[in-house]
């Protein structure tokens, strides 16, 4: 039996039993290999756009499931999938601006799909600013530490898919209303809400980045750099008053 890793396991927590589910990127195949061996799929598509990744996922089913013929397909995005061909879509391990390319290239057809599960590798809130401006909703979010980095994974929805997934589990449901400022992309309510135990970390991280960032440039005497630096101060005094308010749930 395959065991996750705790990002991976996130993620699979994410897929109810009975849906049927793409990974899409899916490089070692392991998330979908387990949602099948465990049950919880009845039908998994691994997809990728490289052959390299396909075929170590073929070595994986060797080694897991070797009497089992999985859905594996050659292709850059949904571009291999047909329209409401599963239930369920997992993106993670890319980055945010390239999961918009994937999901802009026909919007229709993305919103085919009942939910999708995010683990962008960078730029989330560009990703989630795109998904809120595009007709999604954010239903759930959590934090995960992998090494030295923490990821968020998240639940988007589309909007017309939402009387398919049980809303009345969610507490707190993001839409673009809910968005006063940019750092809400970056440090969503609902961590807040679902007192993630990492928060605290995640905001943390994201102060030292801009320290780092504030002590390298801060004796230019570049004025393009005076500008970056005002920019950086006044985000840093939003993360401490995020991190206030992370402290106190
Ligand atoms: C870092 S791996 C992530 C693997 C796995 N999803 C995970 O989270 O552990 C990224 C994978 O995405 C694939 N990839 C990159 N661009 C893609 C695209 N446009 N469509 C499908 N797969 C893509 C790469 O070939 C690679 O196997």
């Amino acid at each position: 039996m395959i065991k996750l890793t705790d990002r991976l396991q996130k993620i699979a927590d994410f897929i109810d039993k009975g849906e049927t589910m793409a990974d899409i990127g899916t490089d070692h195949g392991f998330l979908p290999i387990y949602l099948w061996q465990n049950n919880i799929c009845p039908h998994v598509i691994l997809s990728d756009i490289n052959k390299g990744p396909l075929e170590k996922a073929d070595n994986n089913i060797n080694i897991y499931c070797p009497d089992n013929s999985f859905d594996v397909r050659l292709g850059s995005g949904l571009e291999k999938l047909e329209l409401r061909e599963v239930d369920d879509i997992v993106i993670a391990g890319m980055g945010g601006l390239l999961i918009i390319n994937i999901l802009s290239s026909d919007v229709n057809k993305s919103k085919s799909y009942k939910k999708f599960i995010f683990q962008p590798r960078n730029a989330p809130e560009k990703l989630k600013k795109w998904l809120l401006e595009n007709g999604f909703y954010i239903l759930d979010s959590c934090l995960v530490r992998e090494g030295k980095y923490i990821w968020e994974i998240f639940l988007a929805v589309p909007e017309n898919q939402l009387m398919y997934n049980n809303i009345n589990n969610f507490k707190i449901v993001l839409n673009k209303d809910k968005i006063t400022d940019p750092i809400d992309l970056e440090i969503s309510s609902i961590l807040y809400e679902k007192k993630d135990p990492l928060l605290v970390d995640f905001i943390k991280n994201k102060i030292k980045i801009e320290e780092k960032i504030l002590n390298a440039i801060s004796n230019s005497k570049n004025i393009k750099n005076k500008d970056k630096v005002n920019k950086i101060k006044e985000r840093i005094v939003k993360l401490e008053f995020a991190l206030k308010k992370a402290y106190e749930i």
